[in-house]
């Protein structure tokens, strides 16, 4: 049995993306492997120092995690700023981890160019805490997505790099991992880009209503249509029947499939049988997100067992880490 860990910052709500990628595997995952999922409201204080609505957004994709599946009697689900060790871990290996390289991340370029007036330390030791996320649980196994490949990099250095320093080998290197071996499935915006995303805006959240998935799936963009027969379909148009093989039944896949290949396809069905496909599959999570969102009792239950559980696995490294590197109590 391995142990998986993975996260998601709290910047908003879950989308098809994340549920596609990382939560879907999770949900898989959490049967036979020794897991953690937690919600990163440290790392979304990167980009979004908002207080008004750091607890609303933890709550909402607290719920969201359980409307989806995640069983905190299976899984361990907590929230990352109820454990304060891996603040610790994450200062401790701050010391062995050299601005070049965290200057070179791909993730803090591009925030540091979104965000140019506020290019905080925090961005840039970014890797760092999510090595601490990963390393304090002793992970074998990280469901990220794409995206998150250079800084799951990175927590393999910073494992490394202190087992080399100390001659130990108190971190397994961690592999990024997907279900039953598969790539994972990229889910792409529905603007013509590759990739849904929060900050990217082109997202259909979980919680989002028929109306909306309706106006945002007609808008998507298309193009003027095939002119040759079987001919290869241009990115935004795969990016369409990307999220329709996700939702739809191979029937009607393979219907608008035809359709294109024999040129006689028309966006708008396609659009709408989507769109009706989207609400048909989000409805009962959406309906669960609302149910749990009202029961306080229930996520504040979750939330306590979840960070007794972590803090007892987290704790155990911290020792172990606190005594290599030679700290020892004079009381
Ligand atoms: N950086 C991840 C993201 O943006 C979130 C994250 C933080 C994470 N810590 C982690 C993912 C540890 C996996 C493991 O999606």
């Amino acid at each position: 049995m391995s142990t998986v860990v993975s996260g998601i910052r709290s910047t908003g709500n879950l989308h098809l993306g994340n549920y596609f990628g990382a939560v879907k595997n999770f949900i898989e995952m959490q049967h036979q492997h020794n897991t953690f999922f937690f919600i990163a409201d440290w790392h979304s204080l990167t980009t979004h120092p908002t207080p008004a609505d750091l607890h609303t957004n933890v709550k909402q994709v607290l719920a969201e995690y359980l409307a989806c599946g995640i069983d905190p009697e299976k899984a361990t689900i907590f929230i990352q700023s109820d454990v304060p060790e891996i603040l610790e871990l994450y200062l401790l290996l701050n010391m062995n981890a050299y601005l070049g390289e965290l200057e070179r991340t791909t993730s803090f370029k591009d925030k540091a160019r979104q965000q140019p007036e506020n290019v905080n330390a925090g961005l840039l030791t970014y890797p760092v805490l999510m090595a601490s996320d990963i390393l304090i649980h002793k992970a074998h196994l990280v469901p990220v997505g794409k995206d998150q490949e250079q800084n799951l990099e990175m927590a393999r250095t910073f494992g490394r790099r202190f087992n080399r320093m100390y001659n130990v080998d108190t971190f397994p290197i961690p592999k990024s991992y997907t279900f039953e071996g598969q790539d994972m499935v990229k889910i792409p915006g529905l603007d013509g880009s590759g990739k849904m995303g929060k900050s990217e805006g082109n997202a259909i959240s979980l919680a989002e209503s028929p109306a909306s998935i309706r106006k945002k799936v007609m808008k998507a963009v298309t193009d003027v249509g095939p002119t040759e027969m079987n001919q290869k379909k241009p990115e935004v148009i795969q990016n369409l029947f990307t999220l329709l093989d996700v939702v739809s039944t191979p029937d009607v896949v393979s219907h608008f499939d035809d359709a294109y290949n024999k040129c006689t396809i028309r966006y708008g069905d396609l659009k709408k049988q989507l769109a009706e496909d989207i609400i048909n599959f989000t409805n009962p999570i959406r309906g669960r997100i609302e149910e749990i969102t009202k029961d306080s009792e229930y996520l504040s239950k979750v939330a306590k067992n979840g960070a007794e559980k972590a803090r007892e696995s987290a704790s155990k490294t911290l020792e172990e880490v606190r005594k290599i590197i030679g700290f020892r109590k004079f009381y």
